[in-house]
């Protein structure tokens, strides 16, 4: 589905990103981990059109989306949650939702005017849309919650509901397990493979819960140094010597792959 070819990424003199190339395939729930510093989010953010690559190029099923803009991009159904998540505190669980359809029709003030009765209609239906997608994530006790109220994994439950209040194909996802308890853990891991099974989307997932990525993704890419060092299942990642050095390599400030690590 995404093919990226020999990206690189300055930042003046950091090579954040630094001849990158993987594939993102079809139906997949690819893992992303590595070091800190890897690059893991800049090639995230590249790949979001959250700005352009220094060079190499990015494909989404065949076309080339290199430097597109993060609204052209959503339109293609790529969509992203970041490391920290973009929640607005002060509207409800519901209206936050119920914010994320693009060319709502209500937005339009002449069609509020002209065609009243289709806005109406089309408010219902996003927020019937939004009700299950708040059903789906198990949030219906937080429904009318303001969402600056929410733990750190409810935040992330949210962001994930986003991706689904409009027709995803591929969700790229920034650390969604990072500061998260168990139990929101298992039940974030549940919503994406119940999206992934169910409803055919695409995730790419950088995380540094090496659990967590054993039980979600397949394959699992490994960054060090922005470039790819290694793909494989989660165990052979993990008993690859490489990647233990690059792991080990980088010092006390590293984060390494254990269980317990909260990103
Ligand atoms: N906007 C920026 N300006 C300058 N340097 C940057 C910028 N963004 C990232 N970097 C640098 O690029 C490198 C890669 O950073 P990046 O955030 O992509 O790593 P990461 O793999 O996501 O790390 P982490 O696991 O800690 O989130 C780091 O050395 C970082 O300091
Ligand atoms: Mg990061």
């Amino acid at each position: 589905m995404i093919v990226v070819d020999n990206l690189h990424k300055q930042f003046g003199g950091v090579h954040a990103v630094d001849g990158a190339s993987l594939t993102i395939e079809t139906g997949s729930i690819t893992g992303l981990i590595g070091p800190n510093g890897a690059g893991k989010t800049t090639l995230f953010n590249i790949i979001a059109g959250l700005f352009p690559p220094t060079s190499g190029t990015i494909h989404l099923d065949g076309e080339d989306i290199t430097g597109l803009e993060p609204h052209e991009l959503f339109g293609k159904g790529l969509l992203r949650t970041f490391q920290i998540a973009h929640e607005f505190s002060t509207l409800t669980v519901l209206e936050n939702l119920m914010m994320v359809p693009p060319n709502q029709l209500g937005e339009k003030l002449m069609n509020t005017w002209i065609r009243r009765g289709a806005v109406a209609a089309e408010d219902r239906d996003i927020r019937d849309k939004a009700l299950e997608v708040i059903d789906f994530l198990n949030l219906g006790h937080l429904t009318h919650e303001n969402a600056g109220n929410l733990s750190g994994g409810q935040k992330k439950l949210l962001e994930l509901g986003r991706t689904m209040m409009v027709d995803a194909k591929i969700v790229l996802l920034d650390e969604v397990g990072a500061g998260v308890n168990r139990t929101l853990l298992a039940q974030i891991g549940d919503a994406i493979i119940k999206l992934n099974e169910e409803r055919g989307y695409t995730f790419c997932m950088i995380e540094h819960d090496m659990d967590f990525i054993a039980r979600l993704c397949d394959p699992v890419i490994v960054m060090a140094e922005g470039a790819v060092l290694a793909t494989g299942t989660a165990a052979e990642v993990r008993a690859n010597e490489e990647v233990i050095e690059a792991y080990l390599g980088t010092g006390l400030k590293n984060k390494t792959p254990t269980a317990k690590a909260a990103g």
